[in-house]
């Protein structure tokens, strides 16, 4: 089982990343965002509880948080292992996993920070487009879908999410980011930590991820 966490700010680019290797890596993309707005989607009790949260640019509370991601890495599909997007993002989410894991024996392969300036942020996040179905990510910008408003993989719509106003944006990295400095800080000590720079264009931040990811005698030829 390989189980691979990637961190960073919000709009840093994880889902980006995420969804590329989970197609190079044949091994499932696992977004707590995704899978709380999912629920908020389908108005279980779940989502109830944890829209409050996310509108306010809070995390939600580790208990459920750990709950769900748990419940979905023991899927059958899960069982080569994940690329986990956005989760852990506190130190008792990330001791939560690390106790998981060592029940079946693994730990965390890779943490891989993509690291963007705060300033690059905001900008980002008011040009990003998701798809309805499956939510594929687009950037007016960076990433603009072949047909304006739909989505190139599915063709389903595309659509803003309501934590992408510029407000709540700034209260998402004023309250989240020294919590994901701790999850950081627990990697660096477990030796799995690896900082990329997220700042570049995308195809570029990708090649540094599988670069990492690649064994290093492989590394050493290539
Ligand atoms: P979540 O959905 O995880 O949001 P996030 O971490 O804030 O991250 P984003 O999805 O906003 O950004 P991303 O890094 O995936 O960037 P993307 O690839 O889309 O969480 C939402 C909420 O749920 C949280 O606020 C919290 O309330 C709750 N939550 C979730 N997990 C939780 C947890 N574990 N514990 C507690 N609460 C939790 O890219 C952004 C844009 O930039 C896109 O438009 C993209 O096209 C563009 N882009 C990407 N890469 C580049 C590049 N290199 N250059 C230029 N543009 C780029």
């Amino acid at each position: 089982m390989r189980v691979l966490v990637l961190l960073g700010a919000p709009g840093a680019g994880k889902g980006t990343q995420a969804q590329v290797l989970a197609r190079t890596l044949g091994i499932p993309h696992i977004a707590t965002g995704d899978l709380f707005r999912a629920a908020v989607r389908e108005g279980t009790t779940l989502g109830r509880e944890v829209k409050e949260y996310m509108d306010r640019g809070e995390l939600v509370p580790d208990g459920v948080t750990v709950g769900i991601l748990l419940d979905r890495l023991s899927a059958s599909d899960a069982r080569d292992g994940a690329i986990l997007d956005g989760f852990p993002r506190t130190r008792a989410q990330a001791e939560a996993l690390d106790a998981e894991l060592a029940g079946r024996g693994v730990g965390v392969d890779r943490a891989l920070y993509i690291d963007v300036p705060s300033e690059d942020i905001v900008r980002r996040l008011s040009g990003r487009w998701i798809c309805e179905a499956a939510g594929h990510v687009y950037n007016v910008a960076s990433r603009p879908p072949r047909a304006a408003g739909r989505c190139d993989i599915d063709e389903s719509a595309l659509v803003q999410r309501d934590d992408d106003r510029a407000e709540t944006v700034r209260a998402r990295l004023g309250q989240q980011m020294g919590a994901l400095g701790e999850v950081a800080a627990h990697y660096r000590a477990t030796g799995a930590l690896v900082m990329v720079d997220g700042g570049k264009p995308i195809a570029e931040v990708t090649e540094a991820l599988l670069d990492v990811l690649r064994p290093a005698a492989e590394r050493r030829v290539g």
